[in-house]
């Protein structure tokens, strides 16, 4: 089989990962799998599918790429497949920030030290759970596609988690904290377009008016940014 190819959303997470054994949770066509053995970003890995669609799928590509010696397929939900201390890393792609939190929750002492997590919609519940998890986030790409998709790499470290040191914290909760740190077009849009889409529904009370103080807080930032390093 050719190699398969990953579009830019599947790039992201894959520069993310460098492991021994990685897992990739609700994997449907395998095709990070492949990837991260094929460019040398995993040693093995162990691919988990819930629905016998994906599944099925996933075993024909490991099948097609005649990798069944470093990759195995396994029917299961979430971590539940996995023992404690199995992998060194695990991926969970594609989905909603809340399946993806509820996924993380049930894993238990199932979890590996390093998650790559890419939520289809915003990841603050996902920053938010790292916090309460003792998680740092390490690493942070934005991603153009149908949806602007956020990949967080996070670690098991003890501790506050130094990369939100000097940022307004519910800004860097929404954004990001390396990702508003870094600044950069495809976010300063993402951030414009919220401010946008909350002005005319804010008020306050309402979850809106939280949202649209945040946003506009980010842009500020992200301005006050751009305007220092035009000085320097
Ligand atoms: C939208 S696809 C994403 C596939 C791939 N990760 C990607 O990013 O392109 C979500 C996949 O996760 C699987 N899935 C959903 N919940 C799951 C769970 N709790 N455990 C394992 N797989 C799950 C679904 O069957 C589906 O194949």
């Amino acid at each position: 089989m050719s190699n398969p190819v990953l579009d830019a959303r599947l790039e992201a997470v894959k520069h993310l990962i460098r492991a021994g054994v990685h897992a990739d949770i609700g994997s449907d066509h395998a095709r990070l799998p492949v990837r991260l053995i094929r460019d040398g970003h995993a040693a093995r890995c162990v691919v988990v599918e819930l629905n016998p669609g994906p599944l099925e799928q996933a075993r024909r590509s490991v099948a097609r790429t005649r990798l069944q010696n470093h990759i195995e397929v396994r029917e299961g939900n979430g971590f539940a497949p996995l023992q404690p201390g199995e992998v060194d890393s695990a991926s969970v792609c594609g989905m909603g920030a809340h399946t993806i939190m509820g996924i993380l929750k049930r894993a238990a002492d199932r979890l590996p030290p390093a998650l790559v997590l890419q939520p289809n919609d915003s990841a603050l519940l996902l920053r938010l759970w790292a916090r309460e998890a003792g998680f740092h986030v390490r690493a942070e790409r934005l991603v153009a596609g149908y949806w602007t998709y956020a990949v967080l790499r996070l670690e098991r470290v003890g501790g506050p988690d130094p990369a939100y040191v000097g940022l307004p914290t519910a800004a860097a909760l929404r954004y990001g904290p390396h990702l508003l740190r870094a600044g950069g077009e495809l976010l300063r849009r993402q951030v414009e377009a919220d401010v946008a889409r909350l002005t005319p529904v804010a008020a306050p009370g309402r979850d809106s008016w939280t949202e649209l103080h945040t946003a506009r807080t980010a842009l500020d930032w992200l301005t006050g940014e751009a305007v220092q390093a035009a000085v320097l």
